[in-house]
């Protein structure tokens, strides 16, 4: 009988998303496997809504953005239905039986894996593709849709540039990234941002300040600070991380609930942070300031080249792997060849920005600040 392979886009777009479908789809069709597409991620797959896809459905996708199955942040295991939160693992493995199902292809970040790995311990063959344009998903060297989002927030910049420097300001850019901070990382180096702000160095904004005071002082009237959306002050960072070790450690379950809630607390706290950043910045160094949150623009239109490429050998190598039998696996770069990473090495990890890579200690040789 031939093999059936069902595909599912889970979590945030981004683009390469159909180049990978078609990747997988083409590759798989061309050895006589079908395949059924699910729509919208974990919740088409329990609604058991989908498509058969032929290679009408795979051709003149490649250059498209976003996910022709569509996507969502649902999770099998705490899937909202109602105004209720339910496990609906069971219906999900019923629907991936009924369909005579030989895998299951997730293409998702690092909450995806997870929830695809959940489902590979109820039995079924499961494999992940990594996408997010965060590039933090851990045993890959990267992710699809990082490179597009990079150079949209590249050229944001070469844009601010102009306008900052014309009326002598600062100018905040906000990127995507609430954990990770590749993405402002590499803009900003890419960019020739004057400071970095990324989660994994918490700043002081005072050394943001003097680092755009002493530029003025060179005659340098305009700064760029790229700022990842999860970045934050060395205060926060204390507060966060004597919370998250209090509720590692804490067994009962009144307190890690409490703790649980003071956390929250602290996330909701964050909200608005570089706009305050922004106004903060402009009391500090008396220059006008402006916030420019580049947001879902990060994730929309067309992929890369790089993005194309990364996407297909992903997809294709898929195949291969579903060829031999090779599930529970996340279908992972390295170099210029891909290799399936099990998924109990992927999941609960997140790809941080070391201090000491090369791209940190390049923008620090060329006198960027990262406000530390
Ligand atoms: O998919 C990753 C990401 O783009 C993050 O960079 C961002 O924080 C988040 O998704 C935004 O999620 P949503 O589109 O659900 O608002």
């Amino acid at each position: 009988m031939e093999k059936q392979i069902g595909i599912l886009t889970a979590g945030g777009d981004c683009p390469g998303l159909n180049a990978a479908i078609r990747g997988i789809g083409k590759t798989a069709v061309s050895h006589g496997m079908q395949v059924i597409g699910f729509k919208d991620g974990f919740r088409g797959l329990m609604e058991n809504r989908y498509v058969r896809l032929d290679n009408g459905h795979l051709s003149g996708i490649l250059a498209q953005g976003g996910t022709l199955l569509g996507t969502s942040r649902d999770k099998p295991h705490k899937m909202l239905l109602g105004g209720n939160t339910v496990d609906m693992t069971n219906v999900i493995a019923e629907n991936y039986h009924s369909h005579h199902l030989d895998v299951l292809v997730c293409l998702g970040g690092g909450g995806t894996a997870k929830n695809a790995y959940k489902l590979h311990q109820k039995g079924l063959n499961v494999i992940t593709l990594p996408k997010t344009i965060d590039n933090d998903i851990f045993g890959t060297d990267v992710s699809f849709g990082f490179d597009t989002a990079l150079h949209i927030a590249v050229e944001a910049i070469d844009r601010l540039h102009s306008t900052a420097h014309s009326h002598h300001r600062i100018i905040v850019v906000e990127i995507m990234g609430h954990r990770a901070g590749w993405l402002a990382l590499g803009a900003g180096v890419a960019g020739g941002a004057d400071a970095i702000l990324i989660p994994e160095i918490p700043y002081d904004i005072n050394v943001v300040a003097e680092s755009i005071l002493s530029r003025s002082r060179r005659g340098k009237r305009f700064s760029i600070v790229a700022i990842a959306e999860g970045a934050v002050s060395k205060e926060f960072a204390e507060k966060r991380n004597t919370l998250e070790n209090e509720l590692d450690k804490e067994k009962e379950k009144a307190k890690r609930n409490r703790l649980k809630r003071e956390l929250k607390d602290l996330e909701v706290q964050h909200a608005g942070n570089t706009l305050k950043l922004s106004q903060e910045l402009e009391k500090l160094t008396g220059l006008e300031s402006r916030l420019t949150i580049l947001g879902h623009l990060q994730r929309g239109g067309t992929p890369s080249a790089a993005d194309r490429l990364l996407a297909t050998r992903l997809g294709t190598a898929c195949v291969d792997s579903i060829r031999e039998g090779i599930f529970g696996v996340m279908i992972a770069a390295r170099g210029d060849h891909s290799k399936p990473v099990p998924l109990d090495k992927v999941v609960n990890k997140l790809k941080l920005v070391p201090s000491d890579h090369p791209w940190v200690l390049s923008a620090r040789d060329l006198g960027t600040s990262f406000g530390d």
